[in-house]
């Protein structure tokens, strides 16, 4: 049996802000379980939802230098799912409505989890043959298991992993404060190891100790050797692509299944979708107050409104878009407030077609991708993505730009071959994707029997975790 820790700030069902809460909470379900015993260590958020701190159970609480500080650190257990949880508890650190704050604090907390995390094994009495860290929250400890802890038997032979989410988040603050906040000697702190451009980096020194590198599709794999999604780091990617692969996540289909999904108005499959799917379509359109009429185009959007996603191409064309009055929009997300004040803007001046929801909600997440007839997500980057799986796994037609994960998963529509699962194109440019909306929209309107081949190959698309948990299981072997 080999044993694997997943080290991560975030996993659904209990803390979420993005895709890779829903990655941490659903691949370790899939491994194979008589080969691979894989637990998971998170923060005890104090923000964290009642009804999953009541069933917390603790397990035990020790004290933990932290540079010259000493601080408690406490470990609570539970299992969901056939999978064991174990949550680091401290109350200065965990604090705030949110799971992560300002940069000067997160670095300090962060510090804490890992070291905390490491630290907790023994008393926990599991060994993992590999520590899996996730993004940079979790940077340090490759780095910690070959310094700190290199001196306890305990933690000889423990290999790292770095998977890498989102390389624009890196955990930078100035060298002197995270010398003071973790011990680390001045050896560490050199542009071959953590330090970038004069300050200290956490993802860097995980990425530079860690066995191996991964990110979450082929494509972001490549796009980071190079400046433009390297995010000053595609020098250091390259030197370590021997050690880098990408593999591409899944979404969970227990909770992602248009068949038994609670949340959604009419249950469909890729047999009934033809008579079953507009269902909720109409609902969506009555509830939001959007003109109810199946021939409209329902364009969705689930999403962090921020830079990354494309939102400034959307903000460029959406007066033009909104001019054809067969289309209608509906927005979720928080973010940026230009981009939130954007869509509130367009709700008001296209009241019955726009409808911009500022907010989060797990319920119209999965209203929308099961009601819209198409999902927009024009990325800037795109690491893998999740979003445009779960579209797809609806039968909701996702528009997309050719980047990252979006790249991978999504294949465009070819007229003359019958194939495809989605739109795409090429360039961060406004007008190619209008072009690209207008002719889903087209294909919509005018080739209905297309249109429909579409949803059903979208749909008959396989992106649960299988295959890729077996990529995964590969690599810890191969470690
Ligand atoms: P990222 O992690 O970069 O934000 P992903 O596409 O990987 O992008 O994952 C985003 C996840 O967050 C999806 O599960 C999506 O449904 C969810 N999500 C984003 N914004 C909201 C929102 N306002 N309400 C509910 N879910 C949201
Ligand atoms: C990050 C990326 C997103 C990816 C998610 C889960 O948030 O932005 O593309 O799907 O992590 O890996």
């Amino acid at each position: 049996m080999k044993r694997v820790l997943f080290v991560a700030s975030e996993c659904v069902p209990f803390i979420k802000t993005g895709g890779l809460a829903d990655v941490v909470g659903s691949l370790p379900k899939y491994f194979n379980k008589e080969e691979f015993d894989v637990r998971v260590i998170l923060p005890k958020y104090v923000c964290m939802k009642e009804e999953w701190k009541e069933k917390l159970q603790y397990r035990t609480h020790f004290y933990m230098n932290l540079g010259w500080r000493t601080q408690y650190v406490g470990v609570l257990e539970l299992e969901l799912n056939g999978i064991i949880f174990y949550f680091i508890d401290n109350e200065f650190y965990f604090a705030g409505p949110q799971p992560y704050g300002q940069i000067f604090e997160d670095v300090e907390k962060f510090a804490f989890f890992s070291k905390a995390a490491l630290s907790a094994l023994p008393a926990l009495d599991f060994k993992p043959d590999i520590v899996h860290c996730h993004d940079w929250q979790t940077g340090l400890i490759p780095l910690f298991l070959k310094d700190r802890f290199s001196d306890n038997e305990f933690y000889w032979n423990i290999k790292s992993i770095m998977t890498i989410h989102n390389l624009k988040f890196q955990g930078i603050w100035d060298i002197k404060t995270i010398r003071d906040i973790t011990g680390l000697p001045a050896y560490y702190f050199t542009p071959d190891k953590l330090e970038y451009k004069k300050d200290a980096n956490y993802l860097k020194g995980g990425i530079v100790y860690a066995d191996a590198v991964t990110t979450v599709s082929r494509t972001y794999a490549e796009e980071i050797k190079m400046p433009f999604y390297g995010e000053g780091l595609d020098g250091l990617m390259r030197a370590r692509s021997n050690c880098l692969s990408g593999i591409v996540n899944g979404i969970d289909y227990e909770v992602y299944n248009p068949e038994t999904d609670a949340y959604i108005a009419h249950h469909y499959s890729a047999e009934n979708f033809r008579r079953e799917k507009i269902k909720n379509k109409r609902a969506l359109q009555e509830q939001l107050g959007l003109e109810r009429n199946d021939k409209k185009f329902l364009i969705g959007m689930v999403s962090r409104l921020t830079d990354q996603k494309g939102f400034d191409l959307i903000a460029y064309i959406m007066d033009e878009l909104c001019q054809d009055e067969n289309v209608e929009i509906v927005v979720l997300g928080t973010g940026e407030e230009r981009y939130e004040n954007m869509f509130r803007h367009f709700d008001w001046k296209y009241n019955s077609r726009v409808s911009a929801n500022i907010y989060y909600s797990e319920e119209l997440s999965h209203k929308i991708y099961a009601s819209c007839d198409a999902f927009l997500m024009p990325s800037l980057f795109e690491p893998c993505g999740l979003s445009q799986l779960m579209s797809l796994r609806y039968g909701t037609i996702p528009i997309v730009r050719e980047t990252g994960g979006l790249k991978d998963t999504v294949e465009p529509y070819n007229e003359y071959e019958g194939t495809g699962t989605g739109f795409s194109f090429a360039n961060y440019n406004a007008h190619e994707m209008l072009g690209t909306i207008r002719y889903a929209k087209w294909v919509f309107e005018e080739k209905k029997r297309d249109w429909n081949k579409i949803v059903e190959r979208a749909m008959r698309a396989d992106f649960s975790w299988d295959a890729s948990a077996r990529q995964y299981e590969d690599l810890y072997n191969n470690l």
